[in-house]
């Protein structure tokens, strides 16, 4: 495993960063048990992964919980998060320390090292900083937590606005970012500014369905070639991104997906969420191979440079926001 310094938190974490939301939920999510679960956060400690990304509304806190109990706690870098629905008001700020008490116990730990809001939108950012995050701040005088976060909505805020007002806030010391191959506008929208500020960061949605799931990309890019964004030739071709595949480049689409996100100038830690030990091993050995050949990473930015907001799909809906 190689190991970065996670911006202004000091924190030294490892480049893959197991998460356990998204679709699969460390595979609860698609059936599997929770000991299977608890097996896989093993695993994946085993191998070096020191940093879980786990959240309130995920289901795994206790999973996660279960799976540290025999690591010494100073070893393990825990990110949680609240989420705190649009409707509430001034209480949003009570809500959010009782989700973090919550968490603590779910956990059956003392402190989070890295608690963040969850899917906030430009709409709801006034709230978090003015409402929310001076209350958190008086829990980690208490040592409840150690950093604050804050993780951008993806599907609706492609275009990064409330993470460009977190990074220079000065509140924030870890931001989650949607970053992949088919919406690299975090390039030059997030990175410059966490790397100036020295805001670490986390990084969702490398694969997701888009790059785990032929059909979807397929589907993806029929409409992005009916509406003119890319070239017909793509939505034709029987494996479209087949050219990241070859001799001395990537052995499979998602390999390429991870990759291509690992070696991005200001990206700390590579998220994945799996519920697969096969993916788990496959993964950590794509985000620790070389960056993709230059050639390739010239196609992907001429293609798909100017794509905003492709493949952020949320597993389900809640009103007025899409978790996880
Ligand atoms: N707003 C937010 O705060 C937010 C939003 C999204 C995500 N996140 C965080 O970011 C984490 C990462 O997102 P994600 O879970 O969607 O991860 P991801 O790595 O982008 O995509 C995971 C999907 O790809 C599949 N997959 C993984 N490795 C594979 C492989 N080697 N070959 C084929 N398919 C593979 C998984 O299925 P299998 O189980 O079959 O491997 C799963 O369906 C989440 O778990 C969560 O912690 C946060």
């Amino acid at each position: 495993m190689e190991y970065v310094t996670l911006g202004r938190t000091g924190l030294r974490v490892s480049v893959a960063g197991l998460g356990c939301g998204g679709f699969s939920r460390l595979g609860l999510g698609t059936g599997k048990s929770e000991a299977e679960a608890v097996a896989l956060i093993r695993e994946a400690l085993d191998l070096g992964i020191n940093l879980l990304d786990t959240a309130a509304v995920y289901g795994t806190e206790t999973v996660v919980g279960e799976a540290i109990k025999s690591v010494p706690r100073d070893r393990v870098v825990i990110a949680t998060k609240a989420w705190i629905p649009r409707s509430e008001g001034r209480s949003a700020a009570d809500r959010a320390v009782a989700s973090l008490d919550n968490s603590l116990r779910q956990l059956g730990t003392d402190y989070i090292d890295i608690f963040q809001l969850h899917g906030v939108s430009p709409r709801t950012y006034d709230r978090a900083i003015d409402v929310i995050a001076p209350a958190l701040l008086k829990e980690r005088e208490k040592g409840k937590l150690k950093h604050l976060g804050v993780t951008e909505t993806g599907s609706s805020d492609p275009e990064h606005a409330m993470v460009q007002r977190a990074v220079e806030d000065g509140v924030w010391d870890v931001v989650m970012v949607a970053f992949h191959m088919m919406h690299q506008n975090a390039r030059t929208e997030v990175f410059p500014r966490t790397m100036a500020n020295r805001v670490g960061t986390l990084l969702m949605f490398a694969v997701r369905n888009i790059f785990s799931r032929p059909e979807r990309l397929a589907a993806a890019l029929r409409e992005l070639t009916a509406s003119g964004q890319l070239p017909h030739w793509l939505a034709d071709a029987p494996n479209p991104l087949g050219f990241l595949v070859h001799e001395g480049g990537a052995s499979t689409v998602t390999e390429a997906a991870y990759r291509f996100v690992r070696h991005e100038p200001g990206v700390d830690v590579v998220l994945f969420g799996t519920g697969d030990r096969a993916h788990l091993r496959a993964n950590i050995a794509s985000l620790l191979a070389p960056p993709l050949p230059l050639a390739d990473r010239q196609t992907l930015a001429q293609l798909f440079g100017r794509l905003v907001g492709v493949g952020l799909d949320p597993p389900y809906s809640m009103p007025g926001f899409s978790l996880p």
